[in-house]
């Protein structure tokens, strides 16, 4: 059985206080629901709230803490990065690589993530791969070429036993922010897709082992018609995961 995951990234919102009481009150909510306790739940604030939510964190099943980002380089005269083994002495698990943002804005490149994804394997934190499409590209139908190349290009030197450590996120483009969410129709589509591509490389055992999850809008209303696709895993949520109730309600959105 394939973990279900639900990862709150908070992308670079609240001040310090307001990121306390945020991270307060998701925890005061799911130290006592049980019916939470399997899935597994990661807040991924910004960096120098990374240690205070990693001891809110404590004491609630399956909660774990991310980074949005990290160094490609392993540590040095890198003014303003944070390596991968710095997050990792603060007790964080997850980071997210290769988001849509940090590509666009950041000029990322595939082998910019390749060294990323690298250097959050050696230090044993989860990466959150986030690959997807513009809206120009979904249009022009090369979707599926684009999310391949992303993919072959920055994962596919791994071997299959790391592989299997990685959770990956289908995040369209076009749906983040901005309210338009993929049908679910087209969010199984391509996670159906992206694990095919990964059984192709890798072996069924594999492609059985990774969680694919959805970001792109995903809301506390629509996210029981997405979880409930065979290979959607869960979500990766940016502006719902700052709603206590409206995180709270995503994560008890899977199937029973
Ligand atoms: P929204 O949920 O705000 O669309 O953001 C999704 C996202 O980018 C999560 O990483």
């Amino acid at each position: 059985m394939r973990n279900k995951i639900v990862a709150g990234n908070w992308k670079m919102n609240k001040l310090y206080s307001e990121a306390v009481e945020l991270v307060d009150e998701i925890t005061i909510q799911l130290k006592d629901d049980p019916k939470a306790d399997d899935i597994i739940k990661i807040i991924i604030p910004a960096f120098p709230y990374i240690r205070k939510v990693v001891r809110h964190s404590h004491g609630v099943k399956n909660l774990f803490t991310g980074a949005q980002n990290c160094a490609s380089e392993e540590s040095g005269a890198y003014t303003g990065e944070v390596s991968a083994a710095m997050i990792k002495s603060l007790e964080a698990n997850y980071v997210i690589v290769g988001h849509s943002e940090r590509r666009s804005y950041y000029k990322e490149n595939h082998l910019d993530l390749k060294k990323k994804v690298n250097a959050c394997l050696e230090q044993s934190l989860t990466p959150i791969f986030c690959v997807g499409e513009t809206k120009e590209i979904r249009q022009s139908n090369k979707h599926y070429e684009v999310v391949a190349e992303q993919i072959s290009e920055s994962l596919f030197h791994l071997s299959a036993a790391e592989f299997e450590k990685l959770v990956l996120a289908y995040e369209p483009v076009w749906a983040i922010g901005t309210g338009l969410t993929a049908t679910s129709a087209q969010a199984q589509e391509m996670h159906h897709f992206i694990r095919s591509m990964i059984e192709k490389n890798y072996g069924k055992d594999a492609a059985h082992k990774v969680s694919i999850l959805y970001g792109g809008s995903c809301n506390a209303k629509n996210a029981t018609e997405l979880f409930a696709c065979p290979d959607v895993d869960g979500g990766l949520i940016g502006g719902a995961s700052l709603v206590p109730k409206d995180f709270i309600t995503i994560i008890h959105s899977f199937p029973k």
